[in-house]
């Protein structure tokens, strides 16, 4: 899928619910993105770290939440101390401020929600958690705000990706990253489509899918697409109802060869299965190769795209970002003029 069409799917029909309820004027809510991905060390870390100062030297104020429970490091990238209160703090409701949380990265424009010094019980994060947080979020004063979301398919990962309008997954070309990226994203969608039939305006869309996975037809349902092509045989205006719920995240793809060399054919190869397996355009946005100037950076605790911004992988990752917001502003643009997109 090009990246342009990417930009121009529709937002999320929750974020527009959230804005409707609103009882004051308030300030544009900030752009949500998240980064994440079924596998740990893939990079996901190096990317929110690398598109935060990206985003901050194009004037834009950032906040990067680290929010890789139990496993944290992004104040260590920054080579800074971090918060004396955790994320996990916040979403126990031991601290009620969110901006408690927040440090300065050393970076202009840049600042950091930490997740270091997390409580042990940090894994046992619940629905209700996840929701302050995210009402934390859409009222944070920056323009950007990045979640660095651990590995895995737990069901906070999950909810918290979703409750970005733009979501980019890190996956490496080996078999183990690939396998766990495919489980990542249909984890998402189902875990998406529960959320979405459990809202309770949608309760004919729930028997409606109850009555699919009841019925013969569900030994058909084998993919994602599947589910929404049957429920639309079935019920044609739940089942443009639930396509449109499904529809309305945007997910990129940034292949990194944290350990190998860059296999140029993976990226489009893999928006090509997701294309078929989800019915959901997703976009290939770029390959990083591997450098190791990398771990070097991490290892003088300076986040790569200052301490080597000439590196091979520091430039790849720019050109994915340069992409990514020339693109957003390419369709914002048009839309403010009331184009239709
Ligand atoms: N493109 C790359 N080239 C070389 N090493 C890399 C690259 N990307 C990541 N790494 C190595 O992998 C480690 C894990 O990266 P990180 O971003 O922390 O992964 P994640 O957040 O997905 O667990 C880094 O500390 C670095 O040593
Ligand atoms: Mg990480």
């Amino acid at each position: 899928m090009d990246i342009l069409s990417w930009f121009r799917q529709k937002s999320k029909p929750a974020e527009r619910s959230e804005n409707r309820t609103m009882l004051r004027p308030v300030a544009p809510r900030p752009k949500i993105w998240a980064i994440g991905g079924g596998k740990g060390g893939v990079g996901k870390t190096l990317v929110t770290s690398s598109l935060g100062i990206f985003l901050a030297s194009c004037g834009k104020r950032v906040l990067i939440v680290d929010a890789d429970f139990g496993a944290a490091n992004m104040h260590t990238i920054f080579g800074i101390n971090g918060s004396k209160t955790s994320l996990s703090n916040f979403l126990k409701g031991e601290v009620l401020d969110f901006s408690n949380l927040i440090v300065e990265s050393g970076v202009m424009n840049l600042d950091l929600a930490c997740g270091q010094k997390d409580s042990l019980d940090v894994a046992d994060i619940n629905e209700k958690g996840i929701s302050m947080l995210r009402t934390a979020l859409f009222r944070a004063p920056y323009d950007y705000v990045l979640l660095d979301i651990g590995p895995g398919t737990g069901a906070s990962h999950l909810d918290l990706f979703l409750t970005a309008e733009t979501g980019l997954l890190v996956t490496s070309s080996e078999p183990t990253s690939v396998e766990n990226s495919y489980r990542f994203l249909k984890c998402l969608f189902l875990r998406k489509m529960r959320n979405a039939v459990n809202d309770s305006d949608h309760s004919v869309l729930k028997d409606a899918l109850h009555r699919l996975f009841t019925n013969n037809w569900s030994q058909r349902v084998k993919t994602i697409s599947d589910i929404l092509q049957q429920l639309k045989l079935m019920d044609p205006q739940n089942g443009t109802l639930l396509d449109e719920l499904m529809g309305g995240m945007k997910i990129g793809i940034i292949v990194n060869s944290a350990s190998g060399a860059v296999d140029t054919g993976f990226g489009p190869s893999m928006e090509r299965a997701c294309a078929d397996y989800f019915g959901v355009g997703i976009a290939h946005i770029g390959d990083i190769a591997r450098d190791e100037r990398v771990s070097e950076s991490v290892r003088l605790k300076k986040p790569l795209v200052l301490h080597a911004p000439e590196s091979e992988a520091a430039m790849a990752l720019k050109k994915c970002f340069s992409k990514l917001v020339s693109s957003e502003e390419r369709v914002s643009d048009r839309t403010s003029k009331g184009m239709v997109i």
